[in-house]
């Protein structure tokens, strides 16, 4: 777990400027490897089978994304995760289990979910959203940082004492994501960031979460925007009802014609 109160478990306080040669923050100081792995997770909602004996791994310093039709249990994967979601299987995270882990410990233990929809806290400030995402942090470097989060988003900054409800789409997105930072993830989670945002700003979005990656944060992405998303990945999963149905690295699912299909639900 970081202690220094950086992004990522940096030690030098520079953005992008790892020196350790390690990703992802390990604090064990060895070689980057698997930070995540399911196997076999299943989940339902009172009888209805949402995942199905889905098992999957993510290499720290990874962007993995997560596609599929709506409905093909894409944001149950990440809520599972996240502890949100009662399951059966094995959730690994940095060699230890995740079951039956309540959710503000997955979150201490360095897994960041931005959910779908934002949920922002509409009626306080941009710095009090932020403030309030160091909520599993102890010590007074809780807030450090929010000096990184600025550094991506420097448009936050700007607007400090403004309500997150009078932001626009694409600004509730990072403010979305910064509050998740602010909690110092190992892994980061984003389902649908580019959700009702505008163009211009999801390529914004998208590039601050390849910058997220390069500061030694994994990702866990799951988008709307194949073509997008799967050219920032290095690996894809494809979820279709509940089921991983096809997984592989990034650019041979963004070329296979079955994905199409699954991705579309034909
Ligand atoms: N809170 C819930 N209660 C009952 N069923 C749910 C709930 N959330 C999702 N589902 C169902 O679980 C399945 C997977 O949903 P979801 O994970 O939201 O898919 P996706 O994010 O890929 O669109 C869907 O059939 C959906 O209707
Ligand atoms: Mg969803």
């Amino acid at each position: 777990m970081p202690s220094d109160g950086k992004i990522g478990g940096k030690s030098d306080g520079t953005l992008g400027g790892r020196s350790d040669g390690t990703l992802g923050g390990r604090s064990d100081g060895g070689k980057a490897g698997e930070i995540l792995r399911l196997d076999n997770v299943s989940a339902s909602y009172r009888g209805l089978k949402a995942l199905q004996g889905v098992s999957l791994a993510v290499e720290a310093g990874e962007i993995v994304a997560v596609v599929g039709a709506n409905g093909a249990g894409k944001s149950t994967l990440l809520r599972t995760i996240a502890g949100q979601v009662a399951m059966e299987g094995t959730v690994m995270f940095d060699g230890q289990s995740l079951a039956r882990v309540p959710p503000h410990q997955v979150t201490r233990r360095g897994v960041g979910l931005v959910p779908e929809g934002r949920r922002l806290f509409p009626r306080l400030s941009v710095e009090d959203n932020l403030r309030l995402g160091a909520y599993t942090r102890r010590g007074p470097d809780r807030f450090a940082p929010l000096a990184q989060v600025f550094e991506l988003f420097p448009r936050l900054g700007e607007r400090l004492s403004q309500r997150a409800e009078t932001l626009s789409g694409g600004e509730q997105q990072m403010l979305a994501i910064g509050r998740a930072l602010m909690t110092q993830p190992r892994l980061l989670m984003l389902d649908e960031p580019s959700q009702g945002i505008a163009p211009k700003l999801v390529d914004d979005i998208l590039a601050a979460v390849g910058r997220i990656r390069d500061l030694g944060v994994t990702i866990l992405l799951v988008e709307q925007r194949l073509a997008e998303s799967l050219e920032l990945a290095n690996r894809a999963y494809v979820l279709q009802t509940g089921r991983v149905v096809m997984s592989g690295p990034a650019a041979d699912i963004a070329r296979d014609d079955g994905v199409r299909r699954a991705y579309l639900g034909l």
